[in-house]
C-alpha cells in the first residue's frame, strides 16, 4: 500500500534503520526495486524527478507504481517527488498522487543558481502548509550539494564553501520555521558519478557534519541525497566492455551506515542503478552477440539492479521491517 514518507521514516527513527530512495524512470528499474524489497521484507521508497516524468509521462510513472502497489500488497511504498523545482511543480504531484513531495528551495526554481536562506523558508513553508493540508509529507533541502573539493554545486556553479556544508544552527531554524518532515542535508555529496577523484576521505565527505546537525535537531528525519557508491566493479566492467567513464568514486556504503546511526532515513539513490544496468546490457552484449530480443538485455539489467537494491536494504538496516 502507499504510505507517507513521514509514516516511514518515523518507523525507521523508532526502528534506527535508514531507507534507500531509488529513482524510478522505467518498468526494469521499478522490477528491481520490488522484487529486491519482496525479497528482503524491506519498505520502498520510489522517487521521480522531472526528467523521469519527461522520458516516461507522468501518466506512465504514476501507473507503474500503482502497478506495484498492486503486485506487492503487502509491501509499504513512498511515492516521492525529487527535487521539486517550485511550489507549482509540488502541487501538480500532491494532485496526482504523491505521498511525499520534496521542496528543493536550496536552488532558484532554474535548479542550478544557489539561492537565498529566506527565499528558501518562504518557498518551503508554503509547500508545506499546502501538502500538509493534503496529508503528504514534505522534504526540504538546506545547503547545496557539490564538491568540497573543487567548491562548485553539482551543476558546476561557483559557491562559496561555506554553502556547502549545512549549518546545524540554521537547520533548527529552518526547520522550526518550515515544518517539514525530513531535511536533506549537504556534507559534500553531489548527484552523479563524479562526486571525488579519489576515495573520500573526511575532509571531502563531511559524515561528522551529520553528527552535529542531528545532535542539534535529533526528532527531524535527515536525507543524504547524491547517495550512489559507485561500484567499482561496474565501472570497470563499463570500461572493458567498450565504454569510456573515467574512475569516478562515490559514498562508501559504510559511511552511509555510519549517518544512518545518527539520524539519516532516508538515503537518495540514482546513480547506482544506472551503472549496474549500463555494465549489464553492455557485458550481456558483447558476450551474446548474436541475441538482439530486447527482454533478454534488459533481463540482464534488471537482475544487476536488483543485486544492489538488495545489498543497500541490507546495509543500511531496512531489510525484515516491511
Ligand atoms: O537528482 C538527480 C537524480 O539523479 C535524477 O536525475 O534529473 O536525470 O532524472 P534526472
Ligand atoms: P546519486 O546521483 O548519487 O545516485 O544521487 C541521487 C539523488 O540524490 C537523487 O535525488
Ligand atoms: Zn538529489
Amino acid at each position: 500500500a502507499l504510505i507517507t514518507l513521514r509514516q516511514l521514516l518515523d518507523h525507521a527513527a523508532e526502528n534506527g534503520y535508514g531507507v534507500p530512495s531509488f529513482n524510478i524512470n522505467n518498468m526494469e528499474q521499478v522490477h528491481a526495486i520490488m522484487e529486491a524489497a519482496a525479497e528482503v521484507d524491506s519498505p520502498v521508497i520510489l522517487q521521480v524527478s522531472a526528467g523521469a516524468r519527461k522520458y516516461a509521462g507522468a501518466y506512465f510513472i504514476r501507473h507503474l507504481v500503482q502497478a506495484a502497489v498492486e503486485q506487492w500488497p503487502d509491501i509499504p511504498i513512498v511515492l516521492h517527488q525529487d527535487h521539486g523545482a517550485d511550489p507549482g511543480v509540488c502541487a501538480r504531484s500532491i494532485q496526482s498522487g504523491f505521498t511525499s513531495v520534496m521542496m528543493d528551495g536550496s536552488l532558484m526554481p532554474d535548479m542550478k543558481t544557489p539561492s537565498t536562506y529566506e527565499y528558501n523558508v518562504e518557498v518551503t513553508s508554503k509547500v508545506t502548509e499546502m501538502a500538509h493540508a493534503c496529508g503528504v509529507s514534505v522534504e526540504g533541502e538546506l545547503g547545496c550539494l557539490g564538491s568540497l573539493e573543487k567548491g562548485v554545486t553539482d551543476k558546476g556553479e561557483a559557491i562559496d564553501k561555506e554553502k556547502l556544508l549545512t549549518d546545524p544552527e540554521q537547520a533548527a531554524d529552518f526547520v522550526k520555521k518550515t515544518k517539514v518532515d525530513a531535511l536533506a542535508v549537504a556534507i559534500g555529496t553531489s548527484h552523479g558519478a563524479y562526486k571525488f577523484t579519489k576515495p573520500p576521505t573526511g575532509e571531502i565527505l563531511a559524515i561528522d557534519r551529520i553528527k552535529e546537525i542531528h545532535a542539534r535537531i535529533p526528532d527531524t528525519h535527515l536525507v543524504m541525497h547524491g547517495s550512489s557508491s559507485v561500484p567499482q566493479e561496474w565501472v570497470e566492467i563499463i570500461n572493458q566492455y567498450g565504454g569510456d567513464i573515467g574512475t569516478p568514486y562515490g559514498v562508501p556504503v559504510e559511511e552511509i551506515v555510519e549517518g544512518i546511526k545518527h539520524g539519516v532515513r532516508k538515503v537518495n539513490i540514482d546513480t547506482d542503478l544506472r551503472l549496474a544496468s549500463t555494465g549489464a546490457m553492455r557485458k550481456f552484449l558483447a558476450e551474446n552477440p548474436k541475441q538482439f530480443d530486447p527482454r533478454k538485455i534488459f533481463a540482464a539489467a534488471t537482475a544487476a539492479m536488483k543485486d544492489i537494491c538488495k545489498a543497500r536494504y541490507e546495509a543500511f538496516g531496512c531489510a525484515g521491517q516491511a
